[in-house]
């Protein structure tokens, strides 16, 4: 049995399906989706995520601007940006990459773009809304794609005990708000969780979000279990591998993520499902 879930194909589908709407919806309204992403400073991992956003943009047929801000960029200046994103009308989603340079408030700059916009879901109204499970809303993008993932291999969400290994508010905790809402019973596990290996053991689905490289075992993983891991980890000989040490727990689990190829993709893809919600949304 192929265990595999395949991120980069479940991804890549649902790319397919946004392609295709565009088309329609540029037909029906002579417009299209536009997404903003604003990078500030130098980090070589942001500036190759918000490379690997624009292009996705461009594949799919969707309007991009990239806001290219020096690391001294003052907090009024990136607010001054932010505010006439929001005023632009073929914006539709404005993403400013995290982390910002020190002494930028990353809190107050994503919560002053529009929450109309904020197609991240990062906005502290979009979070609570999330919460108390309204429709009105923005899901982060990494929390989206996992429940998409789970979802496409039909794999049962309701009722079972997952285990959540990170307690990030860009990951643990809406993804903690989606699951409930899918009527999981869920579990946040962190650094200061107590005998954490007997929590992750009793998971019917567990996910990894913690942000170190193989943390977690084989051995912690239930038989059967599906395993969902978060994690993007470069190892000292330049590798990539997530927050599961993958070998061991692929002889365990059901299904199981690779990294590359499992949850990485889905986030891009969830922000243009995002970016295209927000536009059908304004022509509403
Ligand atoms: N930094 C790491 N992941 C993300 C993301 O999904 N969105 C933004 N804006 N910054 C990030």
């Amino acid at each position: 049995m192929n265990k595999i879930i395949d991120g980069k194909e479940t991804a890549k589908q649902i790319r397919t399906e946004i392609k295709e709407e565009v088309l329609v919806l540029k037909e029906k309204y002579g417009k299209v989706p536009g997404l903003a992403v604003v990078i500030v400073g130098e980090d070589p991992a942001s500036k190759v995520y918000v490379n690997s956003k624009v292009r996705a943009c461009e594949e799919l047929g969707i309007y991009s601007e990239k806001h290219v801000m020096k690391a001294e960029t003052t907090e009024i200046e990136l607010l001054e940006l932010v505010d006439s994103l929001n005023k632009n009308e073929n914006i539709h989603g404005i993403l400013v990459q995290l982390p910002l340079p020190k002494g930028l408030n990353s809190k107050l700059i994503i919560d002053s773009i529009a929450k109309e916009k904020d197609v991240d879901g990062f906005h502290a109204e979009n979070i609570g809304k999330v919460l108390i499970g309204e429709e009105d809303t923005f899901k982060s993008c990494t929390p989206y794609g996992v429940v998409e993932l789970l979802k496409r291999y039909e794999l049962p969400i309701s009722g079972q005990d997952i285990v959540i290994v990170g307690r990030s508010n860009i990951v643990g905790k809406p993804l903690a708000a989606l699951l409930i809402n899918e009527s999981a019973t869920v579990q946040v596990c962190h650094s200061r969780t107590k005998n954490l290996e007997e929590k992750v053991k009793q998971a019917d689905i567990v996910v990894a979000a913690v942000g170190i490289a193989k943390f977690i075992k084989g051995s912690m993983i239930k038989d059967g279990a599906v395993v969902i891991d978060v994690g993007i980890n470069r190892l000292e000989d330049g590798t990539l591998c997530g927050d599961v040490d993958y070998e061991q727990a692929k002889e365990k689990a059901s299904y199981i993520t690779p990294v590359p190829g499992g949850v990485g993709p889905m986030t891009i893809a969830m922000l243009m499902k995002n970016t295209l919600i927000s536009f059908e949304r304004t022509m509403k």
